[in-house]
């Protein structure tokens, strides 16, 4: 018999985030929980599985991805094991807005919500081992300013927030997978697919692939061997690419310093 498990997935009531949590709940012993912050919606992504997959173990969780409080809270508040951390939300205003914490948005969901939510989680990832986290990132990326994280030196362009966010994730996902390599959890990101969302809207793009598309690689890296064996990679289109932010050690140590200071 197949092994029981149970995932977290970010940002499902998004199109790609449903797109993977449906994907995950298509195999019934997996457990799929969606961390979303509207209730409505998740209820209504979460009736769609169901219905879809006829996986009864499909649930939601509340949270501001963009608060480190509500985070780690949820954290404490999970019983036994994870197995599988899916990092997917993300948002890009086309105005710059703040956290109700006072963080710059997009730095604040994109890369510090990837960060704590494996921080929180990692002890109940350490339980699970061996356990995946699974970073959707982007191919669109760039432009990292670690003087200037939040822009606030930097005139804001959401363009430019976005792409930052993306090369952070890619960055970040090198430092967790060194940091829990021992423990038997794998870290890897990947570029999901160009779909039609709010998020590719607000960075004035249409998308030419559909949820299911883009939701393949980020599902492959969660439930091939290929997920497990590697860590610290970056993949696109079911395979692995080369990564050069993945590369400046340096700047990644420096990097996850700052993110560490914002506790
Ligand atoms: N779409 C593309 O073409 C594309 C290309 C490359 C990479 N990606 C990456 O794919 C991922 C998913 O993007 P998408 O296109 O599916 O975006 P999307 O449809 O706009 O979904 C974004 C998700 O993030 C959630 N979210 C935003 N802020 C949150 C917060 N503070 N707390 C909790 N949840 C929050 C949203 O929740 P609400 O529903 O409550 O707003 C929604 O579920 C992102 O990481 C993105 O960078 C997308």
């Amino acid at each position: 018999m197949t092994e029981k498990t149970i995932s977290i997935v970010t940002g499902a009531t998004g199109a790609i985030g449903e797109a993977i949590a449906r994907g995950l709940a298509e195999d019934h012993n997996n457990e799929v929980v969606i961390a979303a912050r509207d209730e409505n919606k998740a209820q209504n992504v979460i009736n769609g599985i169901i219905q879809a997959t006829g996986n009864q173990n499909v649930r939601y969780l509340l949270v501001d991805l963009s608060r480190r409080a509500e985070i780690f809270a949820l954290a404490d508040q999970w019983q036994g094991p994870l197995h599988l951390l899916v990092n997917n939300a993300a948002v890009s205003p086309r105005m710059r807005q703040e956290s109700q914490d006072g963080i710059e948005i997009q730095f604040a969901v994109n890369v510090l919500g990837y960060v704590w939510m494996t921080d929180a989680f990692t002890p109940h990832l350490k339980a699970g081992a061996p356990a995946r986290v699974v970073n959707v990132a982007s191919y669109w990326a760039g432009d990292l300013d670690l003087d200037d994280l939040e822009f606030k030196r930097r005139p804001y362009r959401n363009g430019t927030a976005y792409r930052q966010s993306k090369q952070a994730n890619r960055m970040l996902t090198v430092a967790f997978a060194e940091r829990l390599n021992d423990f038997g959890i794998s870290v890897n990101s990947c570029h999901p697919g160009d779909v039609s969302s709010k998020l590719s809207n607000d960075l004035g793009f249409g998308g030419i692939e559909s949820p299911e598309q883009g939701a393949a690689t980020p599902l492959w890296l969660a439930t091939n061997p290929v997920g497990h064996e590697k860590t610290g990679r970056y993949f696109s289109d079911l395979r692995e690419e080369r990564c050069r932010f993945g590369e400046n050690h340096q700047a990644i140590e420096k990097l996850y310093q700052i993110c560490a200071q914002y506790s």
